[in-house]
């Protein structure tokens, strides 16, 4: 086979050419075992898996499907890893994975900026496993360095991460890892393997959300992991114990969705650097993360590993947590939501997302301001997008608006709620 680009793997990697019924697409196999036509035909199967040679023959759907199988075939082939396992949601792949390669006793560090639950998973449930772990600011690598134990033995990362779209320095952090011999996982959620293959800077595994930009039409729920067959083969075997597998009609869909994966993903890039670009000259904004900006942190970085900056914007306004929700209120394309990576634009308000339950000043001991909002593009016309984004700041901050409001006492009150 010819080593062939992105777009053509896109389409044709991981798939057979030649497929039951002379179907062009793969079929979904939608059944949860696999038969046998005597014994002599089982024991044969046995024995060739024994050896690690079942030539893509299955058993039992917890342990292999053949629609996933073409999944995963093509999801390795994007990553440039020798294999990899879907499982039935992001968060599947990262606790599986974790659970695979950590034992109690191990400790592993992970970077800040990061998915809550993954943290969470870390230092709330692995801990009860006797596993130790260290938090580290992203992007501060001496302080990475610095936390690695003679007991450590993994470390894991988002990049780009998620609000502040932070990029790791993959190849530093090989380095690092490589001197300690410790093992390293990206997240690369954000990405995909678009934007950015962290397995060809070295590191050992990388993770995405599938539910994201690789299902790409906000209809599924999927994650995988990728790597070389050993771990990948570890992880999978961790699997077929703990159960998330996905089911064989979501492995079709995702195989749908990654079609087109290079086209939305390029698509996604050039509106969300559009509107970074138009964000930050617009003087209701207090400030734009987004990797594509030379102001951002990690621009250097990002501009050497990454071969697009991806489809997530992240900005602060001018105002409060109440302006920042009628902003949002005023948008006409995004839906308020809390996924990305797919085909319709979603908006969130990341204090009322995810940071709920704290107060403003709690909210801003950990970073968040509450006037934070994510935009993730979908593949909107970048015009309309940009128009959208227009009217609605000039009607949360350039108009004076006149509100009704009640007070205490049930007195209907004019008030000025807004005005620069
Ligand atoms: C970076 C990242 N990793 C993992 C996950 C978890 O994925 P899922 O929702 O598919 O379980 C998310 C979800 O938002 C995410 O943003």
């Amino acid at each position: 086979m010819l080593n062939q680009n992105l777009s053509t793997r896109v389409v044709h990697a991981g798939e057979s050419r030649r497929k039951p019924h002379h179907t062009l697409t793969t079929p979904i196999a939608q059944t949860s075992t696999f038969t046998f036509e005597n014994t002599a035909d089982l024991v044969r199967y046995m024995e060739a898996r024994m050896w690690g040679e079942h030539d893509g023959r299955e058993e039992y759907g917890r342990y292999g499907n053949p629609t996933t199988a073409a999944v995963e075939a093509k999801l390795a082939a994007l990553d440039g890893g020798e294999a990899a396992c879907l499982f039935s949601s992001g968060m599947a792949a990262v606790t599986t994975t974790l659970f695979s390669l950590l034992s109690a006793g191990a400790h592993v560090i992970f970077t800040d900026d990061s998915y809550r639950r993954t943290r969470q998973f870390i230092s709330q449930f692995l801990t009860r496993y006797g596993v130790e772990f260290t938090q580290v600011p992203m992007g501060d690598y001496e302080a990475l360095e610095a936390a690695i134990r003679p007991n450590t033995r993994l470390i894991f990362s988002e990049s780009p991460t998620n609000p502040y779209l932070r990029v790791l320095d993959l190849e530093r952090l090989v380095d690092i890892a490589r001197r300690h011999k410790v093992k390293t996982v990206i997240d690369s959620t954000f990405a995909t393997p678009i934007n950015q293959r962290p397995l060809e800077f070295g590191v050992d595994l990388v993770i995405h959300s599938a539910t994201k930009y690789l299902g790409g039409h906000n209809d599924l729920l999927a994650g995988v992991v990728v790597g070389s067959d050993y771990l990948v083969g570890g992880i999978k075997e961790t699997q077929g114990i703990f159960g998330p597998v996905l089911d064989p009609h979501a492995a079709y869909l995702l195989l749908r969705g990654l079609k087109t994966l290079e086209l939305r993903v390029k698509r996604q890039n050039e509106t969300a650097q559009r509107v970074a670009d138009f964000l930050a000259r617009h003087p209701a904004v207090r400030r734009v993360y987004y990797p594509g900006l030379p102001c951002h942190p990690d621009y250097q970085v990002a501009s050497r590993q990454m071969s697009g900056f991806g489809g997530v914007v992240s900005f602060e306004l001018d105002t409060d947590l109440e302006g920042t929700g009628r902003f949002i209120d005023a948008l006409q394309i995004p839906y308020i939501g809390p996924s990305l990576g797919g085909v319709e634009s979603l908006v969130e308000q990341v204090a009322l997302v995810s940071y709920f339950e704290l107060s403003t000043e709690e909210r801003a001991a950990i970073g968040i301001s509450d006037s934070l909002v994510r935009l993730a593009v979908g593949i909107e016309d970048p015009d309309d997008l940009l128009a959208d984004l227009a009217q609605a700041l000039d009607r949360a901050f350039e108009t004076e608006t006149l509100f009704q409001a009640v007070n205490g006492s049930g007195r209907i009150l004019p008030v000025v709620m807004y005005r620069r």
